[in-house]
């Protein structure tokens, strides 16, 4: 039984869509509303760019801040969660064997940016390995803190892991790092809309999560948050007019975040209309939501997990709307590391199943990860865990 909000999306009917996670969906209004945007855009492209364009994305901004507790002023949009990752450690300055801290669980894009960063200034990358199954965020704050030395300057921290769907005690985190002096990056593409965020209490240096995933808001829009003390080191990707424009009342920081080229900037200026738009589609407004695709996805995984007779591989509290699962079985043999697991293929052209399925040597496994978000229901998790139990051979009594 499909959910009553599913036919909201437009995603194709038949489909069990069960990775909102990898670049989110959304609702036909949100779609409605970015084309209005782009429509008034070509209608007198001077004038959109040139008269609205500025008060349209302080609009943007200012309903990012209020829903994230921050000032407008420390937000800036980017297109994506990489750019933004990009944006902070290509204008950060490293002396030779200084430490970078990241996880293994991060999104290995991320990760070859610090890795490429780190060869850049000769800076020492220091990997923490955290286990999966993982039996508390305790310790995850362990494994964090005792890997700090003298030399950590910057420590990425997700808020919710890519690959392992964790939920990461990341306000703990924060709170220690930064109190050493160590800046923070939060990579928090799994974030807005999805876990409840509060940037001024959270005290990150930076933070940068993608709208166009647990918003729902359009593809495309993602913002950068750089605490108003680091705003004066950190440039745009892209160096434009901002860059010499002649001050006045604002800072240096806004003008090369608020104009970097001519692009199509309809998903930010859809913003306000999707965070009061997707509140209104549940009773309680968005804690409502982000409550019920977290009961949701620990639904689904333990169903699928009582169904393939495997332990859940995370306490409750470190989920949030995605849980990986580590599947039974041997890892299939592959030639190459990013070669596709068959296992999602015949998910997708023989039960019309749209999940992640994927092995990774560093945590060693063979994944799947499922998402829940409000166009979900507990049946198709149902239909998933039947098709892995014929695909896995396994018993199903
Ligand atoms: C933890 C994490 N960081 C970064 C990204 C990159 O997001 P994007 O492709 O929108 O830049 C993802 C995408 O899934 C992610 O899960």
């Amino acid at each position: 039984m499909p959910s009553d909000l599913r036919h909201l999306w437009t995603l194709e009917k038949e489909r069990i869509f069960l990775n909102h996670g990898s670049f989110g969906a959304c609702p036909e209004f949100v779609i409605a509303e970015q084309r209005k945007w782009q429509d008034l855009m070509e209608q007198e492209p001077v004038r959109f760019f040139e008269e609205l364009m500025p008060d349209v994305l302080l609009k943007s901004r200012e309903a990012l801040g209020s829903f994230l507790s921050c000032s407008a002023d420390d937000l800036a949009f980017v297109s994506n969660a990489t750019s933004g990752v990009n944006t902070i450690l290509r204008s950060l300055h490293f002396e030779e064997g200084d430490e970078i801290l990241v996880p293994n669980h991060a999104y290995q894009a991320c990760r070859n940016t610090i890795d490429f960063v780190a060869g850049r200034w000769g800076a020492k990358v220091v990997e923490v390995a955290l286990p999966f199954p993982i039996d508390s965020p305790q310790t995850v704050i362990e494994l964090m803190k005792s890997a700090c030395s003298e030399r950590t300057k910057l420590v990425m921290i997700d808020t919710v892991t890519s690959p392992t769907g964790l939920r990461m005690p990341f306000e703990e985190l924060t709170s220690f790092f930064e109190s050493r002096g160590v800046e923070v990056l939060l990579d928090a593409a799994h974030g807005i809309g999805m876990i409840p965020l509060n940037l001024d209490e959270l005290g990150a240096s930076y933070v940068t999560s993608n709208c166009h995933k647990w918003l729902c808001a359009p593809k495309g829009s993602a913002f950068l948050y750089v605490r108003n003390d680091k705003q004066g080191k950190i440039q745009p990707l892209t160096i434009s007019h901002g860059h010499t424009f002649p001050l006045g009342d604002t800072t240096r920081f806004r003008h090369e975040f608020d104009w970097t080229g001519t692009q199509d900037i309809s998903g930010w200026c859809a913003l306000p209309a999707v965070i009061e738009g997707m509140a209104e589609l549940v009773d309680g407004g968005w804690d409502a939501i982000m409550q019920h695709n977290h009961n949701l996805a620990i639904q689904g995984r333990d169903l699928l997990c009582q169904r393939l007779g495997i332990q859940q591989p995370c306490p409750n509290e470190m989920i949030a709307c995605i849980s990986t699962i580590k599947l039974p079985g041997e890892i299939p043999p592959k030639e190459k590391l990013h070669e596709p697991d068959p296992l999602h293929h015949i998910l997708s052209e023989k039960y019309n199943i749209q999940v992640p399925v994927w092995s990774w040597p560093n945590p060693e496994g063979r994944y799947l990860r499922i998402s829940a978000q409000l166009y979900n229901s507990i049946e198709q998790y149902e239909l998933l865990a039947e098709a892995l139990v014929i695909e896995l051979g396994l018993n199903s009594d």
